[in-house]
């Protein structure tokens, strides 16, 4: 299928999709985040778009340039995301989670900047709720999932068991360790999951990529309605 022929596809639906890191605040100053740049995300998006869908895009700090057309919800942390995906859910007939969301947290958030002190400092935290998991639990009968797993090991198994666990209609698995893969990069090589088959995917832009994430979602919707 080339991008001409794809265009409209989609239209009437609405893809809810995040991209990108969360940051977990410290204190005023500081966070901790992971490596994510948000392109994959990102990319889905365009495709979404240009195959005609209503998009909205659930955006954790990158340094990317708005994608006019479709609505962008900025957030910051994996709790402010959270609340995003509730509020939009309802309205979603897709939903994507390619989100690097943090698993964790800092307990505390310090009021005032921490200041120096001792050699070492210990720091307590909490885990944040798993997005896609609530999701694959709250699944309505018109919805499709898509997940999103980063391993540096076990792929397949691992990201079979993602897929299962959090209810999902398919899973995009990364191997981080493989080059062209991965966060910073403008390719993937992943593998494509549903719930029963496993598919590894030739090296595609981010935007390919995007564009057969769509298909399959389309294929699994015309799947559901056949039975
Ligand atoms: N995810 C989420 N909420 C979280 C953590 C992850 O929605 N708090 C989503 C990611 O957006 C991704 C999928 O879950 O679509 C898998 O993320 P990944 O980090 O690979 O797996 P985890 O379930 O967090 O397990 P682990 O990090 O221990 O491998
Ligand atoms: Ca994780």
């Amino acid at each position: 299928d080339n991008y001409f022929n794809t265009s409209n596809k989609l239209s009437g639906k609405t893809v809810l999709i995040s991209a990108g890191p969360t940051q977990e605040a410290m204190d005023p100053v500081r966070f901790i985040s992971n490596h994510s740049s948000g392109k994959q995300g990102y990319a889905i998006a365009k495709a979404a778009k240009a195959m005609g869908a209503n998009v909205i895009l659930v955006s954790g700090p990158v340094q990317l340039e708005k994608i006019e057309g479709i609505q962008t919800i900025d957030v910051t942390s994996a709790l402010d995301m959270f609340e995003a995906i509730k509020q939009n859910a309802d309205k979603a007939d897709y939903i994507i989670m390619a989100a690097a969301v943090s698993d964790y947290r800092p307990e505390n958030i310090a009021e005032h900047k921490i200041k120096k002190s001792d050699d070492t400092i210990e720091m307590t935290f909490v885990k944040n709720p798993d997005i896609l998991a609530y999701l694959g639990q709250c699944k309505t009968k018109k919805q499709i999932i898509c997940g999103f797993a980063m391993e540096t090991q076990d792929l397949d198994k691992n990201a079979k068991e993602k897929l299962e666990k959090k209810n999902c209609d398919m899973l995009i698995a990364n191997n981080l360790f493989v080059s062209g893969a991965g966060f910073q990069t403008d390719t993937n090589i992943v593998s494509l999951l549903t719930k029963d088959s496993i598919e590894h995917l030739p090296k595609l832009s981010k935007e390919e990529l995007g564009q057969k994430i769509l298909e399959t979602m389309m294929k699994i919707e015309e799947g559901k309605t056949k039975c």
